[in-house]
């Protein structure tokens, strides 16, 4: 595990979409993996200027995120595809036809999260996951407690989570699903680079147990340490505990 401290968060930005470009620039193909968030946006908006620059293209490149809410119609505005089409690929030249996004609006939902597993094994695996974390150490919607070994499946969101993700839904928990889809720790493990980023002292804890505390079920992120490509971009008051 690579772990970056930098004085500025919005070096870190940077930093990540230099391995965006690295990563498209030896696989012009390569299959993303993307994070919803705050945390990743400044990967986001500097790897958009790059493409705007003419100094890279995902043109080739195709997407894979990591959740989505159950619950919420097509196209709601908070929906995490409506999120990440906002957020990255309307920016950007990927071809929207190949940002592949969980359905939480589902008919049947183990049969939709087994079939985006198979989406992603179709497409040879995810070459270069974004993961943001959050307080409690949850790595998309895995929240403390979810198994290590998980594939992509339905989850309960804790009620912290659901507070901290109010300010999305004009402050109002009850607006805010239930519920969730969301790709597995096991399904995360085997991308095979991940880019994982954080700022904030609200962090300090959850990265501390990620890069230093035993790897628990109750701090998903702590199973990183076992991946063999990881990279983690913090600042110095995300990293304040380490
Ligand atoms: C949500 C997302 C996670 C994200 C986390 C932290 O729960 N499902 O993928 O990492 O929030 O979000 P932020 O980066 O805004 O702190």
């Amino acid at each position: 595990m690579e772990v970056v401290i930098q004085d500025d968060a919005g070096e870190l930005g940077r930093l990540g979409a230099k391995a965006v470009i690295d990563t498209l620039a030896n696989t012009p193909d390569a299959v993303l993996g993307l994070a919803t968030g705050s945390s990743p946006v400044s990967i986001y908006d500097a790897v958009a200027a790059a493409v705007a620059a003419g100094s890279v293209s995902l043109a080739r490149s195709s997407a894979f995120t990591l959740d989505e809410y159950v619950g919420l119609p097509p196209g709601h505005p908070q929906s995490y595809r409506s999120v990440i089409l906002r957020d990255f690929v309307d920016k950007v030249d990927l071809d929207p036809g190949r940002l592949h996004t969980p359905d939480g609006a589902a008919a049947d939902i183990p049969a939709a999260c087994a079939a985006y597993e198979g989406q992603i094994a179709d497409a040879g695996g995810i070459d270069l996951q974004i993961l943001g974390i959050g307080a409690d150490g949850h790595v998309a919607f895995n929240e403390p407690g979810s198994s290590l070994a998980s594939r992509t499946r339905i989850k309960t969101l804790t009620q912290q989570t659901r507070v901290d993700n109010a300010r999305f839904f004009d402050g109002d928990v009850d607006a805010v699903p239930s519920h969730c889809v969301t790709q597995g720790v096991g399904t995360i493990m085997q991308a095979r680079h991940l880019l994982l980023i954080a700022s904030g002292r609200h962090k300090a804890q959850a990265v501390h147990q990620l890069v230093e505390g035993p790897i628990t079920a109750m701090w998903p992120a702590s199973v990183l340490q076992l991946h063999p490509h990881v990279t983690v971009l913090v600042d110095r008051a995300a990293a304040s505990r380490l």
